[in-house]
């Protein structure tokens, strides 16, 4: 589906890691069904444009960055970042507003030439977009990293043929660990998931405070298995947090941030932040470990069909649940208060 800006939901996205767009060059990136283009002005702030060139409809991720403008593969028309530059010309133009066309040298192009931008910003070592309109500033739940052991490492992109909530239900799914990831992060002998209450936070997004489950290696960490408590948290329709923490005191604190990114309704980019107190291990250690466990997922979360999550009770035709599918139960609920249809059905 090509979603137009207005069919699109409020919602800020991860579209890239941070380090993959430079100054001096446009990137191609894909959110919500929408081609876009990712690209750099002079003061290094992400911007972000549809990628489709208002004359001809060019690809502008095909073109070049030059200072505080984006110029278009084709003609060559301009199209002025977000507000700043020393040319007043630019610097007053809002993003996307076509600022020169190369053959008619002269002009002044209408305020109607412009390209489509969608806010942009940086943070957690992505780079984030929202659909024109999205209320607020800030992608979702920057809080949670504050409280979490210091070190941090990106882990991803991961990429999925489904539907974001169909990655974020199985981040919040322990009834498959010892099934899915046997000696990782659960065991076939011991498939019970223990009784759990779900609690919304101040926020109305469900949660679970703790829950005790046994691992056989539930880090890079770990030497063998262990007791450990999980905590989950709800923090956006595509982000999850999962914090957990071993009995024994020596073990590391350690936390994960899924970030999903609707590529478009059944197609996903995942991002997770690892947050760690562990010294002992390197990033790319900890970004493997990452990726074994989410190689196990794969497999299965491609496999679910309808591929977009269904929302509607199992009473009226939606899937089974019981009482260890508890969380992923309200995180539905949820998704329907919130009117979530992009990825969900
Ligand atoms: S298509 Fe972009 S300038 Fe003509
Ligand atoms: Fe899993």
């Amino acid at each position: 589906m090509s979603a137009d800006a207005a069919a699109c939901p409020p919602w800020w996205v991860p579209a890239a890691d941070a380090q993959s767009l430079g100054g001096g060059a446009p990137l191609a990136v894909r959110a919500f069904g929408e081609d876009l283009v990712l690209w750099r002005a002079s003061d290094g702030a992400p911007q972000c444009f549809v990628d489709r060139c208002p004359h001809r409809g060019a690809r502008l991720s095909l073109g070049r960055v030059h200072g505080d403008v984006l110029e278009c593969p084709y003609h060559g028309w301009r199209f002025a970042a977000a507000g700043r530059d020393t040319d007043t010309a630019v610097r007053a133009a809002p993003a996307g507003r076509c600022v020169a066309i190369p053959a008619l040298a002269g002009f002044t192009p209408p305020a109607t030439h412009c390209a489509i931008a969608w806010p942009a910003l940086e943070r957690h070592g992505l780079l984030w977009v929202a659909p024109p309109g999205t209320p607020g500033h800030a992608p979702p739940a920057p809080e949670p990293l504050a409280e979490l052991a210091p070190r941090r490492v990106l882990c991803g992109p991961f990429d999925a043929a489904t539907s974001a909530p169909r990655v974020v239900e199985n981040f919040l799914d322990t009834a498959h660990f010892g099934l899915v990831h046997d000696g990782w992060l659960g065991s076939r002998s011991e498939l019970t998931v223990p009784d759990y209450r779900v609690e919304p936070d101040a926020l109305g997004r469900p949660g679970v405070a703790r829950y005790r489950a046994w691992q056989p290696r539930a880090s890079t960490a770990a030497e063998g298995g262990a007791w450990v408590d999980y905590r989950y948290q709800v923090l956006g329709p595509y982000s999850a947090l999962l914090v957990k923490k071993a009995a024994a005191a020596t073990a590391p604190r350690e936390a994960y941030v899924l970030w999903a990114c609707p590529l478009d309704e059944e197609t996903t980019r995942v991002w997770f932040t690892l947050a760690t107190d562990d010294t002992t291990r390197s990033d790319a250690e900890l970004q493997a470990f990452q990726a074994t466990i989410f190689g196990q997922d794969a497999p299965i979360i491609e496999s679910q069909r309808p591929r977009r999550l269904p929302l509607a009770p199992a009473a009226t035709g939606g899937e089974l649940h019981n009482a260890a599918d508890r969380l992923s139960a309200a995180y539905r609920r949820w998704l329907l208060e919130q009117q979530v249809t992009f990825g969900t059905c």
